[in-house]
């Protein structure tokens, strides 16, 4: 059997992980609020009309932020259309998405789903066709308490107490020219600086983001990054970070995804740096991975001018679900920078989470991986040093066969390694070495594989790729454990009080 050695020690430190490394994302796009958490008609549907079987499943995977309303929907989105009573709301062509808003949902409606399932809001101001005034002012009707034009509009509405939306998107991929009104690194970084002073006079204590490539394959990249924070360092918080990847013939290029998301990363924070140190800055730049997961962004589909129309629908297989893991692992092996993470997104977009209109609600196959590094991959993350063998891309090089991440948490006592194999035809044999825990006893692994790469969840079969339990092999300090060839894999241990 092919072997992979991994060392956990507890004073490898990467950082404290944020929660909000496992933020999601809902958009005005195709049916992710309307008939995805919104349906008046459903028969779960609350006196809100939010459908309760989603709201169950959006709860379960603990998702601390959620950012809303886009996405490039944002940048031609006036969020005075969506307040107020919903018979005088307009309906409103997306140029977006080419689709029509109805805007029965709006800023006042999400943040109720939101405190309904456990989350906070990550809000985004349109930053293309709207002015940084714009973002002042529904940064006052959100966040002022009273006594002005747009607070007092806000508590006639019905929210007497301000929304205190702690984090805001300065508009979203501006660099992008699919983006209504996208700007060149110049002008964008003028006019997000702008805006940021407006909403930091307004509320100081917000968090900002700001735009930062909208991936690395666009040629700006990564001379926009630099551009942009040489005009905002002082005024924002975070730079965004976007990816998606597909497979788009070569599984051994999907699976190393990892690697790539982990390069794009340092990249980023290089550029950051590079700028603290050009603008003398004291403060280490945050970067905000706000759009990440697997799109088949070159199969889809547009339908002109429909209301939540279904589109991005992407069906999810269990070689999708094994990626996914794997950037998972990216993100909480670089959470020292990576302080905040949006997987775009929650239901029916490109999402882990899937309806039927007037039906059912499904879990996709890469709801599981996320549901396991959401609820276990918290407390301190810690560097892992495994080797392994390697395996050969075309796009990236060698890259190693097995990703993996871990983490502490010294409340309960508990080590959880996730670890991805990658390797197509052999189980792995994988020591772990929990050498500085002292007595430690394994409690848990549980693995998704399968014989097809390529099933996926579907309505008849909605346990076609799901997490098994495995019966563990008990050891005492070295740990043996089997992870199958193209297999995700959670062992988690506690630590045993000693002798
Ligand atoms: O998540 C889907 C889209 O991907 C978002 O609207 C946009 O920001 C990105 O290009």
């Amino acid at each position: 059997m092919k072997k992979a050695q991994c060392i956990v020690d507890k004073d490898y430190i990467i950082a404290e992980v944020d929660p909000k490394l496992y933020g999601s994302f809902i958009e005005h796009l195709g049916r992710a609020v309307y008939t995805g958490i919104y349906e008046p008609e459903h028969a779960t549907a609350d006196e809100q009309g939010f459908r309760q079987d989603v709201m169950d499943l959006v709860r379960d995977l603990s998702v601390p932020i959620i950012r809303y309303p886009g996405g490039n929907f944002v940048s031609g989105y006036n969020w005075t259309d969506g307040i107020g009573p919903v018979a005088d709301r307009p309906r409103r062509l997306d140029y977006a998405w080419l689709s029509v808003e109805s805007n029965k949902i709006g800023i006042d409606e999400f943040i109720d789903w939101c405190k309904k399932v456990g989350t906070q809001p990550m809000a985004a101001v349109n930053l293309g066709t709207g002015s940084p005034q714009d973002a002042g002012y529904m940064m006052e009707y959100c966040n002022y308490p009273a006594g002005t034009y747009w607070s007092d509009l806000r508590i006639k509405n019905g929210h007497e107490a301000p929304h205190d939306i702690r984090v805001w998107c300065l508009g979203n991929e501006m660099d992008g020219p699919w983006q209504t009104c996208g700007l060149s690194a110049e002008d964008y970084g003028k006019k997000a600086r702008e805006a940021a002073k407006i909403m930091k006079w307004i509320d100081p204590s917000i968090e900002l983001v700001v735009c930062g490539s909208s991936s690395p394959w666009m040629v700006t990249y990564p001379e926009w990054d630099r551009v942009v924070l040489e005009q905002t360092y002082e005024h924002v918080d975070y730079i965004s970070l976007h990816r998606y990847y597909e497979n788009e013939g070569s599984v051994e290029n999907f699976l190393a995804s990892f690697a790539d998301m982990n390069d794009f990363i340092k990249t980023v924070a290089a550029t950051a740096d590079y700028v603290k140190a050009k603008v003398r800055s004291k403060k280490t730049m945050k970067l905000s991975f706000d759009e990440w997961n697997v799109w088949y962004i070159k199969k889809q589909i547009r339908v002109p001018w429909a209301e939540a129309p279904a589109i991005l629908e992407d069906q999810y297989s269990l070689l999708d679900a094994l990626v996914f893991g794997g950037m998972l692992c990216t993100l909480l092996n670089n959470c020292d920078r990576v302080r905040m993470a949006c997987l775009a997104q929650l239901v029916n977009v490109i999402a882990p989470i899937f309806t039927e209109k007037d039906g059912r609600v499904l879990k996709q196959a890469i709801y599981y991986p996320f549901q396991q590094v959401s609820l276990y991959g918290r407390g301190t993350a810690l560097k892992t040093l495994t080797k392994s063998a390697s395996f050969a891309t075309t796009l990236y090089g060698d890259v190693p066969s097995v990703q993996t991440s871990a983490t502490y948490n010294a409340e309960d006592g508990t080590i959880t390694v996730f670890a991805l194999n990658c390797d197509m035809t052999d189980d792995v044999e994988f020591s772990i070495d929990l050498r500085s825990f002292g007595s430690v006893k394994m409690t848990e692994h549980i693995i998704m594989d399968g014989p097809d790469l390529f099933a996926q969840n579907t309505f008849d079969m909605p346990d076609a790729v799901i997490p098994k339990t495995v019966a563990i092999v008990d050891g005492d300090r070295d740990f043996k454990i089997s992870l199958p060839k193209l297999s995700w894999n959670m062992l988690r241990f506690v630590l045993t009080p000693s002798l």
